[in-house]
């Protein structure tokens, strides 16, 4: 299917006519929309969907995008410009940008060797990457990746032997962080997703036959059959292994009462850093440091959990005064841009949460993709640094920033 560029107030009446850049030369490649717009020639309409879409009316999806919006940077001239830099430090350890690669499941779907893809990717740019429990290759091989800063994210499911023995292993492969997910016990209400299949673990015909005219995609993803679940398959009944199937029979042993006494469990048995991710409520961040939480990761699951929440942008400030810096605090929903992320960290972040940009890289280039898409967003912060006259990201504060009365479309990204 072609990508339809968005309009733009550059183009009245749809002229003149823009194509983003689909084509493999990477060298070629502009922007993260670049990225997204290949992925969109080479992946299936399904895998699209499981990427793309939201829950419900999609509109936390839309929010996620709108927030960034609503804020818009006034900026300083004449300042000196000459030495810019991302450099940060993340947990205390210095990094090279303020970002992270966020978990994803499923990976394998987009790509045979996709988590390594990720991690590699990832630690090439000397950021951490967090690996799903619902990634498709074991933790133990993700962990030899050289150099890696290799975190761990938990979904908490089935009987309590399945989260401590992943905790244990995260431990055993050097993991260093744990990242346990609160908004997705139970499973957003994906509709685009579901109308991909015709029953539950069945693919419609249609998408049977969208999926066979994408060689590209079948070649790289489906050499060995469809991918599956590394991490936890062995725990899912034999006669539940298959691809679709494991993945409900997993989405209905989530825990429906998970809680702070099980957060509590949790801490006390990972001695390593401890983040909650899908957090959105402030009350409920100051809490969690109260319960021995090292971070927070504000989020809505890129618009697939909870429709209708607020975007993690929009609670950050309160959030930021909720927890001074007693915490670290990272912006997980929407980044597709250097600019996004640096009103991110006006507004109290310390760090952002890519998802789908650098899926876009994977899908639209493999792993080279992935360092591309990270490189694409650091250019983007320092060049973004000098254009709002804010050199290092200690110059970026909350009076960088206004917030407008009303929030313009952005067409590219909705
Ligand atoms: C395809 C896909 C799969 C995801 N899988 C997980 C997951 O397994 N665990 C998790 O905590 N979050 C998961 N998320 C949420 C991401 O970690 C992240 O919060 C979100 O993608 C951020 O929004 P963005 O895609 O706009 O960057 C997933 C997101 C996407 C797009």
């Amino acid at each position: 299917m072609p990508f339809i560029p968005p309009s733009s107030v550059a183009q009245l009446d749809k002229s003149p006519r823009r194509r983003f850049y689909t084509g493999r030369n990477l060298d070629r490649v502009q922007s993260i929309g670049d990225l997204r717009a290949r992925t969109h020639r080479l992946m299936p309409r399904f895998v699209l969907e499981y990427l793309e879409g939201g829950a419900g009316e999609e509109a936390t999806l839309a929010r996620e995008r709108e927030a960034f919006a609503t804020w818009r940077v006034l900026p300083h001239t004449l300042r000196d410009e000459s030495a810019r830099s991302t450099a940060c430090a993340i947990l205390g350890r210095p990094a090279p940008l303020p970002l992270l690669v966020a978990p994803t499941g499923v990976n394998g779907i987009f790509m045979r060797g996709a988590d390594s893809a990720l991690a590699l990717g990832a630690t090439e740019a000397g950021v951490p990457f967090i690996q799903s429990t619902m990634s498709n290759e074991p933790m133990e091989e993700i962990a030899k990746v050289p150099g890696l800063r290799h975190w761990w994210q938990l979904y908490v499911f089935g009987p309590d032997e399945i989260w401590q023995t992943l905790v244990d292993r995260a431990a055993a492969a050097g993991c260093e962080a744990l990242v346990l997910t609160t908004n997705a016990q139970i499973f957003g209400q994906r509709e685009w997703d579901s109308r991909t299949r015709a029953t539950r673990s069945r693919p419609s015909l249609r998408t049977i036959v969208n999926a066979a005219r994408h060689p590209h995609w079948a070649a790289t993803t489906l050499r060995g059959g469809l991918p599956r679940f590394e991490n936890v398959i062995d725990f899912v009944p034999k006669e539940h292994r298959g691809f679709f199937d494991s993945a409900f029979w997993i989405r209905e042993q989530m825990w429906k009462d998970i809680g702070w006494r099980d957060v509590a469990r949790i801490r006390a048995r990972w001695k390593g850093a401890l983040f909650l991710k899908g957090v959105l409520h402030p009350e409920e961040a100051v809490r969690a440091l109260d319960a021995g939480v090292d971070g927070i990761m504000l989020g809505s699951h890129g618009g697939r959990q909870a429709d209708w929440a607020v975007a993690p942008l929009d609670v950050l400030p309160r959030v930021r005064d909720a927890v001074g810096d007693r915490a670290e605090l990272y912006l997980s929903g929407g980044i597709r841009r250097g600019s996004d992320a640096l009103k991110a960290l006006a507004l109290g972040a310390d760090a952002v949460l890519t998802g789908r940009a650098t899926l876009y890289g994977l899908c639209a280039h493999g792993g080279d993709g992935v360092t591309k898409a990270i490189d694409l967003l650091k250019k983007e912060m320092m060049n973004e640094l000098g254009q709002y006259g804010a050199p290092t990201l200690d110059a970026i504060s909350p009076d960088l920033l206004v917030r407008m009365g009303h929030f313009p479309h952005i067409p590219e990204f909705c």
